[in-house]
């Protein structure tokens, strides 16, 4: 039984799948940090990257936020934005993502006099490398922090202009809690009309409604996080009618005490209630593990997730992109192989 289960997570590993939900800035690992820091002559809070990885215990979102934000100050040069996501490109290729939709901040930069022209450049080198060198697609998610106004935010989109092509969607990060989605429907109204894709986090630490609300005023097609949709039955039936995603990051919700422990996540729930969830890292850097370790982690932690829901989280990854539609039925073809090759039921 034991081995059935390792074949189970070795399977699991070696399956092609997209990661949805990850933050550039959260894939800072504190060796990357501490290096940064010495090329840029940035003085950091700590002594050393152990001391750095140390100070990772949160006890809220916004004890993270604190923290993520001032890890940012050590990126400065279209170099270090390329050395930052050729890292995560290079850990997500060897955790068998073939899709990458990844989330960047630009307000955190821009605040501190770093514009697009330094960020963007880097960032998409290393998604061209990636592609040529892994094989790994890869698109970018301009997100913005709803702890700032949505002014602020139109304002962003606005400078965003010039790199208008090279992002696929618009998303809103950052404290939850006393910002709603209502704050940013001009804002997405205006993305809307560009032709983005709109994801919005959502109901992470905020209530149900908040979910509701980025559905109905934000029209956003993905939700990031989502988990409290749980609480009302009514919302998790029409998730689940209409197909509309959870972009879930099991390690972060444990690590930001959304959840006591992994044994209480909701996901199973979720996902045996129909809704299309499946597993990402969110800032993988800070809470302990990339797209696998969180695979890893949920399947430890819930026996109950048999063969067939390991197979359903992977191929919703892949559905729930905003790919073209012939790649994700070319990426079903090979995690239906990859399936079939491990003698595994797909349901
Ligand atoms: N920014 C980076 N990670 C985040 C998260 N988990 N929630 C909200 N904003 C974030
Ligand atoms: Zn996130």
């Amino acid at each position: 039984m034991a081995s059935q289960r390792l074949a189970l997570l070795d399977a699991v590993c070696a399956a092609p799948k997209a990661e949805l939900h990850v933050h550039i800035e959260g894939t800072l690992e504190p060796e990357l940090a501490f290096a940064l820091a010495r090329r840029n002559g940035v003085t950091l809070r700590w002594r050393s990257s152990a001391e750095l990885r140390a100070a990772y215990a949160f006890d809220s979102l916004q004890s993270f936020l604190d923290l993520y934000y001032a890890g940012c100050d050590v990126l400065r040069t279209e170099q270090d934005f390329f050395d930052l996501a050729w890292a995560y490109f290079q850990r997500a290729a060897s955790d068998r993502v073939v899709r990458a939709e990844v989330f960047f901040d630009p307000q955190s930069h821009t605040a501190r006099g770093v514009g697009f022209d330094v960020f963007m450049p880097g960032l998409l080198r290393a998604v061209a490398r990636a592609q040529q060198q892994l094989g790994l697609s890869a698109a970018y998610i301009l997100c913005l922090l709803r702890h700032l106004s949505e002014d602020d935010g139109i304002a962003t989109l606005q400078a965003a202009q010039p790199w208008a092509q090279h992002f696929i969607g618009l998303g809103l990060d950052s404290s939850e809690r006393g910002n709603p989605p209502e704050k940013f429907a001009r804002l997405y109204a205006q993305a809307r009309a560009q032709g983005l894709r709109l994801v919005a986090h959502a109901g992470e630490e905020g209530p149900a409604a908040y979910v509701r609300d980025a559905l109905d005023l934000l029209g956003a097609e993905r939700i990031d996080h989502g988990v409290h949709a749980a609480d009302d039955p009514a919302l998790v039936r029409r998730l689940a009618g209409q197909g509309i995603a959870l972009t879930v990051c099991p390690l972060s919700n444990v690590k930001l005490c959304v959840f006591p422990d992994m044994a209480a996540h909701n996901l199973p729930a979720l996902l045996h209630a129909g809704v299309k969830v499946m597993v990402n890292s969110d800032d993988p850097a800070y809470f302990g593990g990339y797209v696998n370790a969180n695979y890893q982690a949920l399947l430890a932690a819930h026996p109950e997730l048999d063969s067939a829901d390991a197979y359903r989280l992977l191929r919703n990854s892949l559905e729930a992109s905003f790919a073209p539609a012939g790649r994700i039925a070319a990426w079903v073809g090979k995690l239906d192989a990859h399936w079939r090759a491990q003698g595994l039921d797909a349901g």
